[in-house]
């Protein structure tokens, strides 16, 4: 198979240079993990106090870097004002109707300083927890790192989700304080967003405040008592109370933030990450997989609503003090160019985006990036799932003109940084593959008795140590978190992914094993759908399971069984998918409904869904072992069936 080295001039300029350096590093890592990870923590981050211990590890609970003080704030802005950074450009915005905000690590510090200053003085403090519900605007990164500056912890929810979402979320973490916005702006429409947060305050009587930046200036409701104008609130401070928010100087694990994700289960796990370790991880991954230096341009095309942008957009890049560009809209909007326009009218240099993005603008056509001038890229990036070897042609080709490495990026919220992937001065590329894994982070791949498979052949991945932004638990459950993560292969983290490795030692994710689907990147869970659809009065049964799909990987197909009743099946079909649209959000709504009278069931009552997945992927009957099968005639009328039936 053909590799791509990185090209002499790129090697020259890398913290990393040749495959031997890469090795070196990861012999030094493996030997004394302990010790390699203190040290950079000394080294890359500032502390207001020095730790004493590297790790306590009591499996599966990890403590990194016990009796420092840090704060995450201060390391994304402070330290580079005070290391006479203040004037380098933090943010380059760019709203969806065209409105630019240029602003510097002096103006970022100020700004959420002021913020922070805010919050403090309505009386939340360390220890509280605040949910975030923004659009992609500049006071987004602002209210996450007032929050981290004061020690409340954030949980931001993807501005895709619903009230009920929101609400779900709101109450587990039982949340005291909302920061939001009237709407944003996305494919040239308001996406409101206060509405969604009043419908779901309805049932979280502990929440006290709702801050509501103004974005788009349309007229929305506001609870007296309860809901303050950010504006308003900022315009009241005196010039002493904002520039005079110190950081707080808290403990490396206190709880940073917590970002839910889907699991095997109908309900979203808390994932909870903490302060120094999963900074450290951030921070070193812009400068081993980014290969940051300090005049380049980074933009990452992520939504901060999912890790994505936690790690990629916020915390990684501000702490590395990055100029990052941030984009509020859709790239096709106001034409399919939006993207190599940005591209070519801030210089990026480091762009970072996902496969469905790139397939979507390979639809396009060539002429929308061949318009523009892309010479300002150095290096190519993808996340979120496995990258189809014509898109990452097409991304080296069209887009890096050959010149630019691709950094094919594998790793999960639960792993809080990249833990797989080429250091793009060291690893030739293989298209598909995210190479090796980065120091510090040793992976295997092994059968159902937790035994190494050996190379070329499929298994589990598994990671084996623990590392500084590991996951500490699930919010409130840590039950859920020994037995989901670490009772697989016990002493080890069970990624739910299935993985290879060939005989270079290369990696290549082939995607989950459990009932998890990637649809466009985003993780949904096929529980949290078919729980969402047996609400429904009409709906008796529900299984769902992921399609192939061209461009957003996967897609969502649900076969459906109804209660007795005359039901107009095509009107159903568009309830039902807006009905998920509400229980979730519009981007969990199923492409594809199925109505059945029966669904494939085992003796013992289980829904097969092996065998939808095969009935939806070849479109005919299944080949697998069906002698578990229940009832035979369910499955010839299910195969039958087309789409839209
Ligand atoms: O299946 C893997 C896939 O995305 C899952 C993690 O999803 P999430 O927690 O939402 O985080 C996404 C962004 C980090 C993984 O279990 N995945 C992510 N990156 C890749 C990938 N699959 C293959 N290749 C990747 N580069």
């Amino acid at each position: 198979m053909t590799t791509y080295p990185p090209s002499d001039d790129f090697v020259k300029r890398a913290h990393v240079q040749g495959l031997e350096a890469y090795r070196a590093l990861y012999e030094q890592a493996k030997a004394d993990p302990e010790k390699f990870w203190s040290e950079l923590a000394q080294k890359e981050l500032s502390w207001f106090k020095p730790f004493t211990k590297g790790l306590e590890w009591n499996p599966p609970f990890a403590k990194w870097f016990t009796g420092g003080k840090i704060n995450a704030s201060y390391n994304c802005l402070d330290r580079h004002v005070a290391a006479g950074r203040s004037a380098k450009t933090a943010i380059v915005f760019e709203g969806e109707p065209g409105d630019q905000r240029i602003i510097s690590y002096q103006e970022l510090h100020r700004l959420v300083c002021r913020f922070a200053s805010v919050i403090k003085q309505l009386g939340y403090k360390a220890g509280d927890r605040a949910i975030i519900y923004m659009p992609m605007i500049p006071e987004l990164p602002i209210a996450l790192l007032a929050c981290a500056r004061l020690g409340i912890t954030h949980s931001v929810v993807f501005g895709g989700f619903s009230a009920e979402a929101l609400k779900a979320r709101a109450q587990d973490l039982d949340a005291t304080l909302v920061i939001t916005a009237d709407g944003g702006w996305r494919r040239g429409k308001e996406v409101a967003l206060k509405g969604a947060v009043d419908e779901s305050l309805e049932e979280c009587p502990n929440v006290r405040n709702v801050v509501v930046y103004k974005r788009t200036g349309s007229d929305i409701p506001m609870t007296a008592g309860r809901d303050l104008w950010w504006h308003e609130l900022d315009q009241k401070l005196n010039a002493q109370e904002a520039e005079n928010c110190p950081a707080e100087e808290l403990d490396p694990e206190h709880p940073l933030f917590v970002l839910y994700t889907s699991g095997t289960t109908g309900k979203p796990k808390g994932i909870l990450h903490t302060t120094g370790g999963y900074l450290l991880q951030a921070t070193m991954t812009m400068k081993w997989v980014f290969d940051l230096s300090p005049e380049d341009v980074y933009w990452c095309t992520a939504d901060i609503g999912w890790v994505t942008g936690h790690s990629y957009i916020v915390y990684g890049p501000l702490s590395a003090g990055a100029t990052s560009v941030l984009y509020e809209g859709s790239p096709d909007f106001p034409a399919f160019d939006r993207f190599w326009d940005i591209i070519e009218r801030h210089k990026v240099s480091i762009f970072y985006t996902s496969p469905t993005a790139i397939r979507a603008l390979i639809r396009q056509g060539d002429d929308w990036p061949n318009k523009h001038d892309l010479s300002s890229l150095r290096l190519l990036g993808s996340v979120g799932e496995p990258i189809n070897p014509a898109a990452w042609q097409w991304f080296y080709k069209v887009i890096g003109k050959e010149r630019c490495p691709i950094v094919d990026t594998w790793w999960q919220t639960e792993t809080g940084a990249i833990m797989i992937s080429p250091m793009p001065g060291a690893v030739p590329a293989k298209p598909g593959s995210a190479t090796l894994p980065l120091p510090g982070i040793i992976v295997e791949v092994v059968d159902t008795k937790g035994i190494e498979v050996g190379n070329n052949r499929e298994g589990y991945l598994i990671i084996k140590q623990p590392w500084p932004s590991m996951v500490r638990t699930v919010w409130g459950d840590p039950k859920r978190f020994e037995e989901q993560y670490w009772s697989r292969v016990p002493g080890s983290y069970f990624t739910g992914d299935a993985a290879r490795r060939d005989d270079d030692g290369y990696y290549w994710v082939l995607g989950r094993v459990d009932d998890v689907m990637n649809v466009s990147g985003h993780r949904l869970s096929t529980m949290e759908i078919e729980s969402a659809l047996v609400h429904h009065p009409a709906v008796a049964e529900a299984a769902v399971v992921g399609k192939p799909h061209e461009i957003s990987g996967q897609a969502v197909c649900a076969f459906v069984t109804l209660k007795k009743g005359e039901w107009d099946h095509k009107a159903l079909q568009q309830e039902l998918r807006q009905f998920v649209g509400h229980e979730i959000g519009p981007f969990a709504r199923p492409e594809e409904i199925r109505f059945t009278d029966a669904l494939p069931k085992t003796r013992s009552g289980k829904i097969i869904r092996r065998l939808l997945r095969e009935i939806v992927t070849s479109k005919g009957a299944p080949v697998g072992d069906i002698t578990t099968l229940e009832d035979m005639t369910v499955l010839a009328s299910l195969s039958s069936q087309h789409d839209d039936d």
